[in-house]
């Protein structure tokens, strides 16, 4: 007998580009106001997805809907083709998914180095002993540029350290998925590229990241999709340069005014 030609993946089946995280028909109410609604994304590992908006777009929301500090209103929220609709946040963690917070939320009482042992000892693949977690933790400091930081206390760190003590305790969770909200906001333009370049690397190295950020040259950069978010609805999503291009994007940003004045 002679062996068929090809066989298509059949649904669920493990390939590297299916999705480990997926939503669909996400949506998130606050009494009358649909902050995110119908938002379908697909996220397979080693591939970034920038998404942009205006102001009160949704993005937060979004990221919340995914980790489980909020629970949608309808739709569903698939990791590793696992359904966690509406799971709780360490439940989400456990899954995989690690995110970091707009407003950096460290645990004040703990150094710098404790705060990234804490998350290594309540990741899916925890720690055993505090003394290991203290190791993970120095190694990833130093991936994130903390490495001589470990022992103050967060209280003492510089907006831009804040922002990768975030991250540093999201990558001590081992995750396969990072959720990033505006990790790059408050940094000077020397510390953006080396960030970015970080972010690729975790990417490079197998995770699908999904980033938020006003920045739109860093999204530019490093983005292999962006979609863009308008009042809580995909405006639309595509390679980079085609959804940065697009004037409805521009005209979400900017007004009806900036886009009238260009053409003219
Ligand atoms: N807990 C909440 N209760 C009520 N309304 C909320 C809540 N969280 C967010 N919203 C509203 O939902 C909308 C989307 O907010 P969200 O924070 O997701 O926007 P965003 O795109 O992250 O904005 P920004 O760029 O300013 O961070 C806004 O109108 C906001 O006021
Ligand atoms: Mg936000």
């Amino acid at each position: 007998m002679t062996e068929p030609e090809a066989t298509p993946p059949t649904a669920g089946t493990a390939t590297d580009e299916s999705p480990v995280l997926r939503t669909e028909g996400l949506e998130r109410r606050f009494g009358g106001l649909l902050a995110v609604s119908g938002v379908d994304l697909a996220l397979p590992p080693g591939r970034t997805l920038g998404v942009i908006g205006p102001n009160g777009a949704g993005k937060s929301t979004l990221v919340n809907l995914i980790s489980g500090h909020l629970k949608p209103t309808a739709g569903t929220v698939h990791v590793g083709g696992k359904d966690l609709t509406g799971a709780r946040p360490w439940r989400v963690a456990h899954a995989g998914v690690a995110r970091t917070f707009q407003i950096v939320k460290p645990f004040r009482g703990l150094t710098v180095a404790d705060n990234v042992a804490v998350a290594a000892m309540f990741g899916p693949s925890p720690v055993r002993t505090p003394a290991h977690a203290r190791r993970e933790a120095a190694q990833v400091l130093e991936r994130v540029g903390l490495g001589g930081r470990g022992d103050v206390p967060p209280a003492e760190l510089s907006v831009a350290d804040a922002r990768r003590l975030e991250l540093a305790k999201a990558l001590a969770l081992r995750p396969r998925v990072l959720l990033l909200d505006e990790v790059l906001a408050g940094l000077r333009p020397a510390e953006i590229d080396p960030a970015l370049r970080l972010i690729d690397e975790l990417r490079r190295d197998g995770l699908a990241v999904l980033i938020i950020e006003h920045i739109i040259q860093a999204i530019a950069a490093i983005s292999d999709e962006v979609l863009v978010l308008h009042h809580g609805t995909v405006l639309t999503q595509g390679p980079p340069r085609q959804v940065l291009s697009d004037e409805r994007v521009v005209e979400a940003y900017l007004g009806h005014r900036y886009t009238r004045k260009n053409r003219s």
